[in-house]
């Protein structure tokens, strides 16, 4: 029986084009599921858009459209920047999506309401549209977001609460007992101790606003004058989108998920406020979720006033898909921030891709298609330890220096045994030598798989047609 590995990315806010930060999640969940792939797993891997927003109709309106056909035009966008970036989902699901996603959402909501978790209450306070939650008072400075430099807005309302309150201490227990495992640990010590201050219930639905068209946002069951609020109908698209609520399939096969893939900033709501839903739904929690930091660009937030937004678009026009998930995989830690400017990538470009792995595979390719009457294909080895058990902690960057170690010592082997003089002397030793390289260059070709799966194609197929490939990463001035 094949294992099953189920892994989701954040849905993406569709107000505005993604940016590098955006496209760091989405490849290093990628790469995390071809791995699983490459291990003989039953792979699924789910992204999308978390569309029922203020901010996306705010954005469609300034450009003068209404917002599902506004919806339609940023989603095709998401669309191309994964085929660019060579991301292998198999579902794309968006919450406006009527017929798969509002059926599992309201599931989810009457079942909070059968445990006795919802109630209705008026409230007031502030709300920060950019984090699509309310805050309070003592976040702010100078009055605004810091997060994001807005001025919340003030909101008196009677809507519905989900009474996180009472699940305080199961939270906890799950998380302590590594049932609901948190990666990296910071992350969990994080968390764990804002939970000790004791989570407060909170507002999970909002008065339907007048101009948000039909379709957009989740009617509240029983209640068409609310919509659920945005987190609340957010998180559950990890089940609807397996048919949770309509055809479960999906979701029997491959429900609780192995890893939710997600950043910092949304940490709370993933391993507070999901974890609490599903239990007062009686859903299993699940299994892992793996946190990462920030890309920041030169020191600092990317921002455009600032100047140092860093467009994939661009990077992958100029570089292709292969540099810019490998800078992103070994160049940019998966726990910590990690800082990327045009000239940082442009010298990992050079010195570990043109220079290093593109020359490598040049010279001994050359050599081979020079010296040997064929390539061979080698024995299927299992693939290192050290390099499974870093993608297993999600310790990518890691993993791709095993590799790159790899790369740098067969230059060195090439380098102490000088095999184009080698042939001129013992061509048998020679040959035999050049096809060691060949073999060894292989096993990196299959190495290479989960981060640059068109390179690992390309230089596995040259080692078996004996053949030099096409250039395969020319230098940049
Ligand atoms: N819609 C919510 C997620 C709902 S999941 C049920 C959301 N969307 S987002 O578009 O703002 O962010 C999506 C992901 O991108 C988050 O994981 C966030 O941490 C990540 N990033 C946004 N900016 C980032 C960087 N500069 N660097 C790395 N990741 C960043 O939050």
């Amino acid at each position: 029986m094949k294992e099953t590995f189920y892994l989701t990315t954040p849905i993406f806010y569709p107000n505005a084009k993604l940016h590098m930060g955006h496209a760091y999640t989405t490849t290093l969940s990628d790469i995390i599921v071809r791995h699983r792939r490459l291990m003989g797993d039953e792979t699924y891997f789910l992204t999308g858009s978390d569309e029922n927003t203020q901010k996306m109709v705010d954005s469609a309106r300034k450009e003068g459209k209404e917002p599902l056909e506004f919806l339609d035009g940023i989603v095709s966008n998401f669309r191309t920047l994964y085929k660019g970036l060579d991301i292998s989902y198999d579902q794309f699901i968006r919450t406006t999506d009527q017929k798969r996603h509002w059926p599992g959402a309201q599931l989810i909501w009457k079942k909070l309401v059968e445990a006795g978790d919802i109630y209705k209450k008026a409230y007031e306070g502030l709300y920060c549209v950019g984090h699509e939650a309310f805050i309070t008072e003592k976040d702010l400075v100078d009055g605004k977001c810091p997060d994001h430099g807005t001025v919340p807005e003030f909101i008196k309302e009677e809507n519905y609460f989900f009474k996180l309150s009472r699940y305080t201490d199961a939270v906890r227990e799950k998380i302590e007992s590594g049932e609901l495992k948190i990666v990296p640990d910071t992350r969990k010590h994080e968390i764990l101790s804002f939970i000790s201050q004791g989570l407060e219930d909170v507002s999970f639905s909002r008065p339907r606003k007048v101009d948000w068209p039909q379709g957009l946002g989740v009617p509240v069951p029983g209640d068409d004058s609310q919509v659920m609020y945005v987190w609340c109908d957010a998180l559950a698209n990890y089940i609807t989108a397996l048919g949770f609520g309509t055809d479960e399939t999906l979701y029997k096969k491959f429900w609780p998920a192995n890893v939710h893939v997600i950043g910092k900033d949304i940490l709370r709501f993933h391993t507070a406020i999901w974890p609490a839903m599903l239990l007062s739904a009686n859903i299993p929690l699940p299994k892992t979720i793996f946190v990462h930091g920030f890309i920041t660009s030169g020191g600092k937030k990317m921002s455009k006033s600032l100047g140092n937004v860093i467009d994939p678009e661009e990077l992958l026009q100029e570089y292709g898909a292969e540099a810019v998930r490998y800078y992103l995989a070994r160049h940019i830690s998966p726990f910590e921030d990690g800082d990327m400017t045009r000239e940082s990538f442009k010298e990992a470009y050079n010195a570990d891709l043109a220079n290093g792995l593109g020359n490598l595979t040049a010279r001994i390719m050359r050599l081979a298609e020079t010296h040997l009457g064929a390539g061979a294909r080698p024995e299927v080895a299992d693939l290192p330890g050290e390099y499974t058990s870093a993608l297993e902690r999600f310790e990518i960057n890691k993993a791709a220096d095993v590799v790159w170690d790899r790369i740098q010592a067969l230059d060195q082997k090439i380098t102490e045994t000088a095999p184009f003089k080698l042939i001129k002397t013992d061509a048998e030793a020679g040959k035999k030598l050049i096809f060691e390289l060949t073999q060894e260059l292989y096993v990196v070709g299959r190495l290479l798989n989960p981060f640059m799966p068109e390179t690992s194609k390309k230089i596995k197929e040259a080692v078996i047609a004996n053949k030099k490939p096409e250039t395969l990463f020319p230098r940049k001035d």
